[in-house]
């Protein structure tokens, strides 16, 4: 079977893991969290006890060469995410200690080659729809569909603080949108592989729609072309 690519990149809590899950349950594709597997990597990391304030690349280096990070077909046949064979725990890996840190591995040039490589090998599954911040400008950037989704910074804070588990309890709109910013600005600004809005990209501010709006709409763009 050809394999195809449904690229849905863009910030923080901009509704991307929700949409492009239901996306491919539409589609009957394959759905792929890429943010996980940054996380996966913070997880091991901090597992590993290593301090992540500025860790060089040599750090990044052993954790490569002990842990293998990848997706595989689960029991139901949907993608599901392992590190060593065993299936990362995705409230682990949500957490505000990952989610705050995640911005740091995420700037590894060793640690991107080495996600990135995983990702690409991912199309043996067949169609799959894969979100995160450079798939469409990075990872694949001759997607047939490419779509930016975004949200104004208040209604993403809001929607990340109905998420419990991945913001701290004294959490407020103003304290979530704040880390929001500057894990956006981190992503923005990095030298390897910023978030960015690939130019052929559909961009779908999801603000005032509906989940079922957005869902509809890019199915009906993959739909067409
Ligand atoms: O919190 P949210 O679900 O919006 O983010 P995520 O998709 O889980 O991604 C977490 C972090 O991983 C991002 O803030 C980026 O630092 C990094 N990431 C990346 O650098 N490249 C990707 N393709 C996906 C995520």
């Amino acid at each position: 079977m050809k394999s195809n690519v449904i690229a849905i990149d863009g910030p923080a809590a901009s509704g991307k893991s929700t949409i492009a899950s239901l996306v491919a349950e539409k589609l009957g594709s394959y759905y792929i969290n890429t943010g996980n597997m940054y996380r996966a990597v913070t997880l091991a990391a901090i597992e590993s006890g290593v301090d992540l304030t500025n860790p060089g690349e040599d750090v990044f280096k052993k954790l490569k060469k002990k842990h293998r990070i990848t997706y595989v077909k689960g029991v139901d046949g949907k993608p599901v995410l392992t590190i060593d064979s065993k299936q990362v725990n995705l409230e682990k890996i949500r957490t505000h200690k990952v989610s705050a840190k995640v911005g740091v591995p995420s700037k590894s040039l060793v640690v991107r080659k080495w996600l990135v490589a995983e990702q690409r090998k991912l199309t043996k599954l067949g169609t799959i729809v894969m979100e995160g911040r450079d798939i469409g400008t990075n990872v694949f950037p001759h997607a047939k569909y490419k779509f930016y989704l975004t949200a104004s910074p208040e209604v993403r804070a809001k929607r990340r603080l109905g998420q419990s588990g991945e913001v701290l309890e004294t959490a407020t709109v103003e304290s979530v949108a704040k880390e929001i910013a500057l894990r956006d600005e981190m992503d923005s600004k990095r030298d390897i592989a910023p978030l960015k809005k690939a130019e052929d990209a559909i961009c779908i501010d999801s603000s005032d729609k509906t989940i079922d709006q957005v869902v509809n709409y890019i199915v009906n763009a993959v739909s067409k072309k």
